[in-house]
């Protein structure tokens, strides 16, 4: 995986492995489980999606080209070769997706802003037609009492700006602040959310070193450029945001995981290269932004970037940060390649979801208790969490109580975390619809709710009651 990484010498892999090492977390403290429980009654409880994943409407109002747009017309890039063009259409039928929302008691949403939306090739006027969608549809949120939590990117970047440089360029960063500001500008007397990035280090390792996400580039020696743009990039739109307005609640949403050895602890070399992956993966992003710093496990990528104040305009601190987890991740040490970091295997045995994917609630518990200790005790958010049908060209599970016996487990990771002392404010289950899972197309289907793609048809599932009751009740049962 991220041994495609050239400039990755063994000094500075020790080097790596020495500062993960020494960073490695303590030992959390244990409760033990309680039986039916009760959330907050200020609990945040909601669903998400993402801008290109269920808009459509890709020519409509001015929008501009996306990297995604492009990348998805290339030939072979997903799996069942569809095109994202209308995929649930949400441009157009927001308000019964809004509708859905709120009769299942849900008083919070996260969607994402389509960057070139707002400016079609990335700089110039704002088109005031495309920010107008998303004014009309935080009016219907609103309306609905229903929360907005919109991220400002969630991988859909110009593609103009692609072409100027991308991740790669410092200058992606101040048309960033620019796009924040703008929206700031017209939706900040309404919109108080903002998830800056969303999950910043998968845009990174899969749009950017192995090369199955847009904008498709193998090239580990992007790691430490791309990294610390988009650290810049979501510094300066947090200042920009922040001169317009005191009133916004500001977070970053990370994909979170703990970074497990292959073959446990035990075989040590992996445990090195787990705790080192662990440092480029999620200490890359939040130190810089939290503490000031890059972990030491990062300082050789990120060398040759840094220039003189960077890391005070990194350093701006947020309201909350927003945890995307599925499943753990592991990691072995590789040899073969420069890096000496290798994807490492999932035990066999474990339990999985029906996408194969390894569930293991623990995980969740784990991500958020560490980031108490060692954040000093933030406000978490649950921002996305959920398990797809299993994968394939076929109709959606109506009667999915494997859905629901996944987020029940995770919701009792969160108890577990809050009772830790951390302080967890919502959790919004990824997502709403089946909806267009990136390099997958519609072969992934993660909603609450079905939806036929020939069609548009909404059909909610058996876990959209499910959690329409728990939203109402706040009452997690045993
Ligand atoms: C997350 C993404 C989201 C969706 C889910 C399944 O990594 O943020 O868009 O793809 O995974």
């Amino acid at each position: 995986m991220v041994n495609e990484k050239k400039n990755w010498t063994r000094r500075r892999f020790a080097l790596s492995l020495g500062a993960a090492a020494i960073a490695a977390a303590g030992c959390e403290r244990k409760k033990p489980v309680s039986e039916a429980r009760r959330f907050p009654s200020i609990f945040r409880w909601g669903c998400g999606s993402s801008a290109f994943q269920v808009e459509g409407a890709l020519d409509v109002d001015g929008r501009g080209e996306s990297i995604w747009d492009v990348f998805a017309k290339q030939n072979g890039r997903i799996k069942d070769g569809s095109i994202p063009s209308i995929t649930c259409d949400s441009y157009h039928r927001y308000k019964e997706d809004v509708a859905l929302m709120s009769a299942a008691n849900l008083n919070s949403y996260k969607f994402s802003i389509a960057w070139p939306r707002v400016f079609p090739s990335g700089s110039g006027p704002v088109n005031e037609r495309g920010i107008d969608y998303y004014d009309r549809l935080t009016d219907v949120l609103l309306q609905s009492h229903i929360t907005p939590y919109a991220t400002l990117f969630h991988w859909d970047l110009p593609q103009r700006l692609y072409e100027l440089g991308g991740w790669m360029s410092r200058d992606t960063g101040e048309r960033f602040a620019d796009y924040a500001a703008a929206v700031t500008r017209r939706l900040g007397d309404r919109l108080k959310n903002v998830i800056t990035l969303n999950e910043p280090n998968v845009h990174l390792l899969l749009g950017h070193v192995t090369g199955s996400h847009a904008p498709g580039l193998h090239d580990g020696n992007l790691i430490g450029p791309v990294t610390h743009h988009l650290n810049l990039a979501q510094g300066r739109a947090i200042q920009a945001m922040r001169a317009q307005r005191n009133d916004l609640t500001i977070g970053t949403g990370l994909a979170l995981s703990p970074v497990r050895a292959e073959g446990g602890r035990i075989h040590l070399l992996n445990y090195f290269a787990a705790l080192a992956f662990d440092g480029i993966w999620a200490g890359a992003f939040l130190d810089p932004l939290l503490k000031g710093k890059y972990p030491l496990a990062a300082h050789q990528m990120v060398a040759d970037v840094i220039k003189p104040g960077d890391m005070s305009t990194i350093h701006q601190g947020c309201d909350f940060i927003g945890v995307n987890y599925y499943s753990p991740a592991y990691m072995r040490a590789d040899f073969s390649g420069p890096s000496f970091l290798g994807q490492g295997k999932t035990p066999a045995g474990v339990t999985q979801d029906a996408s194969g994917r390894e569930i293991d609630p623990s995980g969740l518990r784990e991500v958020l208790n560490r980031l108490t200790k060692e954040y000093g005790q933030p406000r978490l958010i649950v921002t996305e969490n959920g398990c797809s049908d299993p994968m394939g060209d076929h109709a959606a599970i109506i009667n999915d109580e494997f859905r629901s016996h996944y987020l029940s487990a995770h919701l009792r990771a969160v108890i577990q975390a809050m009772d830790n002392g951390s302080r967890v404010e919502g959790f919004f289950v990824w997502s709403l619809l089946d909806n267009w899972e990136w390099d997958s197309g519609f072969t992934s289907k993660f909603g609450l709710v079905a939806h036929n793609v020939n069609t548009g048809e909404r059909t909610p599932k058996k876990s959209y009651a499910w959690f329409a009751n728990i939203a109402e009740t706040g009452l997690l049962s045993a």
